[in-house]
Formats: C-alpha cells, sequence, structure tokens
C-alpha cells in the first residue's frame, strides 16, 4: 500500500467537534472540506470553524498571516460522494451510533482511493467493529480529539485489529505537524487511552461521595488542587519513578482493597440518572446548576487551556 500523502481532508460533521477538527488539519496545511448533510449545515460548520480560528488568533495562538491562510483552506460542501474520492483523510465525526458508523465508512470505503485514509472520530465505538463492512480495514482507524478540539492538544490514534501500523504512524505524523499532541493506542479496547484513565478516575470519585468519605465540592477541590495540578508536567509514570516504585506498590496494595472495583458504574450514578438528576442540562447533578452557570465553568476551563497553550508556545519560542 503506497504511503499516505495528506495534502487535502474532508470532516464529516459540524456539531460539537466537527469544525474544530476541520481548523486542526487547515492550520496544519491541509485543505479541509466541511461535511454536512445539507449546504446550510456545512456553511454553518465553516463558520463555526472560523469563529474557533478568529478566537485562536485573539488570543495569540496564530499569527495573522497563518490565520488567514488556514481559513483561504476551509470549505464547505453537501456532496459527500462528489468530495470523498478527491481527499486523502476523512475524518468522521457523526453520531455515536454503530450502525451509522458502519454503514458511511462501508459507502466512503468503496468511493475512497485506496491510498485515503479513513478516520472516526468515535469516543467509545470499537474502531475494529465500525470497518467490518470495509473492503480495506487497513486504512481505517480512529482519531479521538479531545473536546474543545481546536484547543486541546492530545488525539488518540487508535489501531483496529486491522489496521496498519504504518498508516496509523503516518497519521501520528501528520496530527504532529498540525500542532497536536498523538499517541498510538496499540488495541481497540473499550475507552481507548484517555477515558479508561478518566473513568477509572471517577468511578472512583463517584463512590467517595456516596460512601460520604467526601462531598462532591471538596473531591473537585482536592483534584484541581492536589494531584490535578501537576499532572499536566509530571503525568503518572514519571510521578511513581519519581517516588519510587517500593513506596508506590505499598500505598497501591494497601488502597486496592478498599476501591471501588465492581464491574459496573456505582449505584449512585443510576439512581441520580433514574432521578432524572442529570446535571446541567436538568439544573441538577452532583451540583445544584440553579445557582451555578454552566457556561461560566466552562468558559473558565478554556481560558485556563488557552493560558497553558500560550505559556507552551512562549517557551518553544523563547519569548
Ligand atoms: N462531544 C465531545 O466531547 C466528543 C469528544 C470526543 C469525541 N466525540 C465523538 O465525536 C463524534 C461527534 O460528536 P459531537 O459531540 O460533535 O456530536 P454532535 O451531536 O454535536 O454532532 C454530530 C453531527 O453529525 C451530524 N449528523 C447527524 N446525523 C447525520 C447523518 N445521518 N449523516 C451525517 N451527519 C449527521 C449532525 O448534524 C451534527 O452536525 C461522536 O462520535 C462522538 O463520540 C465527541
Amino acid at each position: 500500500m503506497p504511503e499516505p500523502q495528506f495534502s487535502a481532508a474532508a470532516v464529516i460533521g459540524t456539531g460539537m467537534m466537527g469544525p474544530g477538527i476541520a481548523l486542526t488539519l487547515a492550520l496544519g496545511g491541509l485543505r479541509a472540506t466541511i461535511l454536512s448533510r445539507t449546504g446550510e449545515g456545512a456553511r454553518t460548520g465553516l463558520n463555526k470553524a472560523c469563529a474557533q480560528l478568529h478566537a485562536l488568533k485573539e488570543n495569540g495562538l496564530v499569527d495573522a498571516a497563518a490565520a488567514e491562510e488556514a481559513a483561504g483552506r476551509l470549505a464547505a460542501a453537501a456532496e459527500l460522494d462528489a468530495t470523498v474520492p478527491e481527499v486523502d483523510l476523512v475524518i468522521e465525526s457523526g453520531p455515536e451510533n454503530m450502525e451509522f458508523k458502519q454503514g458511511l465508512f462501508a459507502r466512503m470505503d468503496a468511493l475512497a482511493r485506496p491510498e485515503t485514509v479513513l478516520a472516526s472520530n468515535t469516543s467509545s465505538l470499537s474502531i475494529t467493529a465500525v470497518a467490518s463492512r470495509c473492503a480495506r480495514p487497513e486504512r481505517v482507524l480512529t482519531t479521538h480529539f479531545w473536546n474543545p478540539p481546536h484547543l486541546m492538544p492530545l488525539v488518540e490514534i487508535v489501531r483496529g485489529e486491522k489496521t496498519s501500523p504504518e498508516i496509523a504512524q503516518s497519521v501520528h505524523g501528520l496530527l504532529a505537524r498540525c500542532g497536536k499532541t498523538p499517541v498510538i493506542v496499540r488495541k481497540d479496547r473499550p475507552g481507548q487511552l484517555g477515558n479508561r484513565l478518566q473513568h477509572a478516575l471517577w468511578r472512583e470519585a463517584v463512590n467517595i461521595v456516596a460512601e460520604g468519605i467526601a462531598s462532591a465540592e471538596d473531591v473537585d477541590l482536592a483534584a484541581k488542587t492536589g494531584f490535578g495540578l501537576r499532572l499536566p508536567v509530571y503525568g503518572i509514570f514519571e510521578h511513581a519513578d519519581a517516588v519510587g516504585l517500593d513506596m508506590c506498590l505499598y500505598i497501591m496494595d494497601y488502597i486496592a482493597r478498599d476501591l471501588y472495583n465492581q464491574p459496573k458504574a456505582p449505584d449512585l450514578m443510576f439512581d441520580l440518572v433514574a432521578r432524572g438528576d442529570l446535571g446541567a442540562k436538568t439544573g441538577k447533578g452532583f451540583y445544584d446548576w440553579s445557582v451555578k452557570d454552566v457556561e461560566a465553568v466552562k468558559a473558565r476551563r478554556d481560558r485556563f487551556v488557552i493560558e497553558f497553550l500560550r505559556s507552551q508556545k512562549n517557551r518553544s519560542t523563547g519569548a
């Protein structure tokens, strides 16, 4: 199979993730077409990507010339059958539904040139299963961006059982050139990499609240001001090696006996969902959202990530 050369891409989906993914590719030098089922939907997606580009420029993360070039590489289209044969990479970011993705990938597999890479942004679905109706599953993989995709550095590249390791490596190189921090996930397992870690933590956080060990507010404070503060620079294994594995083992083994370890979500989660306490969207979850503003919380998150990215950029340019 020829080595993929990436100069044109299509991104399917104009919801929360698609526009930021297209923008990432455009900033990396690719012509990026945002595909939707309607022309109006595609234009909405393009407008979202342009607004994100503007925010990157306003915050000093992209200079004016690079922003103008990236804007010129973004396009919108509603014709999937005409667009897919023209591109070197498709990233699908439509509904999280296996039937939908299997059908779409089978269709794209038939339309695309043999060397075109077909990727899904799926958060949870097996890419092996998504590719199961494709004649060329070796060129199908997951590129799991994190939300918001124009800001978050990580992209998990998940190889399905039949994905070519060389193709996964080419996509890794491409995403690094786009300014992202890609990692390769060698096995197609639930939760990929980041969500396995995140949900191991969330599971215990819910258990701590359910057991009355601490309040949800104090769990969040402990995460934000304790171990969470050093995670961006210290990682997990750097920390473990720095502390010493003998002490880590002692603590890990002692605590392991008391951690939540059932092969299902804690009952408290089932109870909250059954009561209709779904979080900010229903006004109540672990917090009372009638007195707390979710948009303000999200804006604070974005500001923090932007500041972090600016500090990284300044460090790399010596500014
Ligand atoms: N939202 C997140 O935080 C997040 C993070 C990482 C990955 N993902 C994954 O990215 C994908 C998209 O998530 P999202 O949050 O952007 O979803 P979304 O619901 O915001 O957007 C989905 C898009 O798909 C379009 N769509 C719906 N039916 C379609 C069809 N039949 N054909 C073509 N397009 C159709 C919708 O119009 C919409 O533009 C999912 O696979 C999701 O698991 C989401």
